[in-house]
Parts: structure tokens; sequence; C-alpha cells
């Protein structure tokens, strides 16, 4: 464990304990309500994969566990700690970190000025880890070490990706909660994202995975949960999940495809974590 790792209050939860646990949560703007009653675990050292059509309610589920959109019910607990109330600065505090969707980079500002931002709670931590923190955040995305000066507004938007979960990485999350990075990116650049955030999570971060690419979600969730009108349709390890049902919970029947069928396929053989 490192050391800027220490100086935060670590999870302490019971072992098999959920690290998060998320019961009935209901949120919503003025007459509407968004999501009815969504519950879900995530185990420590687990991606928890949450997929969903256009306006399932993914990235509010994400606001509500952000702290942004506050809960009008139910319960959200951290390592046997209740936070449903708390503010969304003091669960950064507590080691969360946020790709949020569409990156929102600072786009006139450099690489290097985006990843120290997100070093924020670090150096208030542990204001002498940061420059190792930022050689290893800068090692595992070298595109961004090559571009250390440059605006990031400028950057591609692949490029921009990686910036965003290299910025989310600066603050040493123990939870990482990441909403649909792949969106608008090339088959390529998804890969390479997806290869960093699969190495990430080979790192016992916990990650919760919005992602409307199911067949590259797929391929690093180790549970599934299908959001349809803001409902948990589908709740399954990744290994126990049919394709076909998969469409059907997700509401797009067969139109998912055979490549689907493919990914579930290998990850079938996968160890449970
Ligand atoms: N601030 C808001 N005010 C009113 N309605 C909102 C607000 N934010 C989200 N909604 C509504 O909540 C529903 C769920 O939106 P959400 O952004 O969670 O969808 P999503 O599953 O993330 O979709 P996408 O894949 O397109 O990002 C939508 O009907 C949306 O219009
Ligand atoms: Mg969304």
């Amino acid at each position: 464990m490192s050391e800027g790792a220490l100086s935060r209050t670590e999870p302490t939860a019971a072992e098999g304990a959920p690290l998060l646990s998320v019961r009935d949560v209901t949120a919503g703007f003025g007459a509407t309500t968004v999501l009815h009653g969504i519950s879900f675990d995530v185990v420590p050292g687990e991606v928890c994969g949450i997929f969903g059509l256009n306006g399932a309610g993914k990235s509010v589920t994400m606001g509500v566990l952000a702290g942004i959109i506050p809960a009008r019910s139910g319960r959200i607990v951290y390592n046997g700690r209740d936070v449903t109330a708390m503010s969304a600065e003091h669960r950064v505090a507590l080691g969360w970190g946020h790709v949020p969707q569409g990156r929102q980079v600072f786009p006139q500002l450099t690489v290097e000025e985006n990843l120290r931002l997100g070093a924020f709670t670090l150096r208030r931590r542990n204001k002498s880890r940061y420059p190792a923190v930022l050689t290893s955040v800068l090692e595992r995305f070298p595109i961004l070490a090559e571009r250390r000066t440059q605006l990031a507004g400028t950057m591609s938007g692949g490029q921009q990706a990686s910036l965003a979960v290299a910025r989310a990485l600066m603050s040493e999350p123990t939870l990482l909660f990441v909403d649909e990075p792949s969106a608008g990116l090339s088959p390529l650049a998804i890969r390479d994202l997806f290869t960093a955030l699969k190495a990430v999570a080979d790192t016992g971060v916990s990650m919760v995975l919005v992602e409307q690419n199911v067949a590259f979600g797929l391929q690093i969730v180790d549970t599934v949960h299908v959001l349809q009108t803001g409902q948990v349709k589908l709740a399954k390890a990744v290994q126990d999940v049919d394709a076909g049902e998969l469409g059907e919970r997700l509401g797009v029947g067969r139109l998912l495809g055979a490549g689907i069928e493919q990914v579930l396929a290998s990850r079938k053989g996968d160890s449970r974590g």
C-alpha cells in the first residue's frame, strides 16, 4: 500500500462486505422522478458496470453518488458509513474519484495543470507525494507525458478522455466513478482507453463504470447492472449474463449483435474476484 493511501482513512469494511452499498435510492427534478429506487453493491476491487440506453438515468445515478444531485430517499453507505447526505467535497476526501460524462477537462489549461487540479485533495493530504503520483500517472499515459504543456482543449477526443481518467487518478482514489468514457471516440481510441481502465482496475481500485458501449464495457466489468427508466432491470455477475436477456433488459431486443455473445463467452472463464 502506498504512503499516500495510508494517510487517508482506508476502507475497513468486514471481509466480503460491500465497499459501496446503494439502497432504494430515488431522485428527480421538480415533479419528475428519474430514479425509482435503485440498489446495487460494489465489492472492494470490483468493477461494477451500469448499462442503459440514453435517458435511462445513468448519469443521474452518478450525480447522486457524487453528491451533486440529492437522493430523495434511500441510502448510500460507503465502508459502513452512511454518506447519503454528505457533500460532494467530503465524498472526494473519502477517496472517491470522478471521470464525468463529457470528460470536462479544463480546455484553457495545459495537460499538467489539469493533472495538478486533479491532485487537489492529494496535495492537501500529503503534499510530498505529488511528484511521485504525477510520475506514475504520466507513465500510465505516455501520450500525456509527451504533451504535458499542450492546452487540453487542443487535444483529440481520445487524448482528452485519457486526461480525464488520469486527472481522477491524481487523487489516488479508492473508488473511481467513470461515466461513459467511450462516448464519441473511435474504436481504436476506445480500445486504448479501456486497456488503461482495465490496468487501473487491476491495481485494485474499485470502480463504477457507466457505459452505453456494451461490447467494450463487458470486457472489464465484474458485475452487470442494466438501468431502464430509472430502475435496475438486471443485476448479475458478468459470467452469468446471457446475451438474449441483456438485450431484452436493455430494451434493444436482438439488436446487440453477435459481438456481445463473443465477449460474454470470453468472460465465462474469468474467475470471480
Ligand atoms: N437537471 C435535470 N433536470 C431535469 N431533468 C433531468 C436533469 N438531468 C437529467 N434529467 C432527466 O433525467 C433522465 C435521465 O438522464 P440521465 O442523464 O441520467 O440519462 P443517461 O442514462 O445518463 O443517458 P445518456 O446515455 O444519454 O447519458 C432524462 O430523462 C433526463 O432528461
Ligand atoms: Mg449520461
